[in-house]
């Protein structure tokens, strides 16, 4: 149509982990699905060479010359998420059109649901623009812009699963070989998610302190490649020689890959019992040996797991803040979300919002 700019709409999820916490940037298990909350950028073209960005969420219009990209600095603005992906975009050999992003997010941000991941991927959706690139590396892309330019070391969790959700499915994802089974979420089983509506300031510097303590777990195993290929036995003869940080964060990480291969198995005999087990001890491993959690998490696991029909509860996201991930029987949900409000209410002064979550597709253009 002449003259009416052409404006396509591009869609990502973010994503909520069932299990398998802070082992993916140790080459582990993760099992996250995609979910309904996400980001949705759409995008127009426009003459001037450059990239202009606004978002429903962040006041002001921001532009920068598409020349300039390449060079940038860090802006410390959400703004650099796109720019990031741009970049990876351009060194790829790609060529980015003059375009205008309007981005508007229903994952709330800083919630541990991905709303980082959501953006990196539904931007680089709107900056390729009809090109494609194997999924995989479309996710690798947007994890080297979150790595790279925004600067946290994160795993690959969150970009490869807001890529490659499916709806009615969790993605049992192998971040060593970067692949993926597809699990069933058996019938009788709800995922609900209840935001802390915390989000505490260390964040992001103690998610560097655990990438960096797991190195230096790791260099007590010569010739290991990664945190996953050391087992139990094997940790419990070097412990003696290793400081206590270290030996409680490869703890953590071993027996929470097998807590993901139990998960699995579970989740396709049906047997949501020992799914919430497995998340309990989940849970209590990141509270006590990972040391991600917080009190408003633990107060929203442990008053879960007070409710009727409550299988399992567990933080879900790096931590400090953010949320927690339920399963819990379909008929007992609108009890639980009353009674699981009303005690944080009271306990904390704050009103937690609670999610329900089906698994979602991942991301792509919205027709
Ligand atoms: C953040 C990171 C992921 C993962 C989780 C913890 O979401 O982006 O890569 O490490 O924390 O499991």
């Amino acid at each position: 149509m002449a003259g009416a700019a052409r404006v396509k709409h591009y869609h990502a999820p973010g994503r909520v982990n069932l299990i398998g916490e802070h082992t993916d940037y140790n080459g582990g298990f993760v099992m996250p699905i995609a979910i309904g909350l996400g980001c949705d950028v759409r995008r127009s073209a426009i003459r001037k060479k450059e990239l202009r960005l606004v978002s429903a969420q962040f006041p002001g219009e921001l532009a920068y010359p598409l020349a300039a990209i390449p060079s940038m600095e860090k802006t410390g603005t959400w703004a650099d998420y796109v720019l990031g992906v741009a970049r990876e975009i351009l060194a790829l050999g790609m060529e980015i059109k003059p375009a205008k992003l309007a981005v508007d997010a229903t994952v709330p941000t800083g919630s541990g649901l991905s709303s980082s991941a959501a953006l990196e991927v539904s931007s680089a959706l709107a900056l390729l623009d009809g090109r494609e690139l194997p999924k995989v590396e479309l996710a690798r892309l947007c994890q080297r812009a979150e790595r790279d330019f925004v600067g946290l070391p994160c795993g690959i969790m969150d970009q490869y699963a807001a890529v490659h959700g499916e709806a009615h499915r969790a993605i049992m994802l192998d971040c060593r070989s970067v692949t993926h089974q597809l699990v069933p979420i058996p019938e009788g089983a709800e995922v609900v998610v209840v935001n802390t509506m915390v989000k505490h300031e260390l964040g992001s510097s103690a998610y560097r302190q655990r990438v960096a303590e797991c190195q230096e777990a790791l260099s007590h195993f010569p010739g290991k490649a990664a945190l996953r290929d050391v087992t139990l036995a094997e940790l419990e003869r070097a412990a003696a020689k290793m400081a206590e940080t270290p030996l409680a964060r490869a703890r953590h990480n071993i027996l929470e890959n097998l807590r993901v291969e139990g998960f699995h198995r579970a989740a396709v005999d049906g047997d949501l019992a020992a799914m919430g087990k497995l998340m309990v001890e989940s849970h209590r491993s990141l509270q006590h040996d990972y040391e991600v959690s917080c009190a408003e998490l633990d107060f929203l696991v442990d008053t879960a797991l007070t409710l009727d029909g409550v299988h399992g509860a567990r933080m879900t996201g790096g931590g400090f803040g953010g949320c927690t991930v339920n399963l819990a029987e379909p008929g007992s949900v609108d009890a639980f979300e009353r009674e699981i409000k009303a005690r944080y209410q009271a306990r904390w002064g704050l009103n937690p919002a609670v999610y329900r979550c089906t698994p979602s597709a991942g991301a792509g253009r919205v027709e």
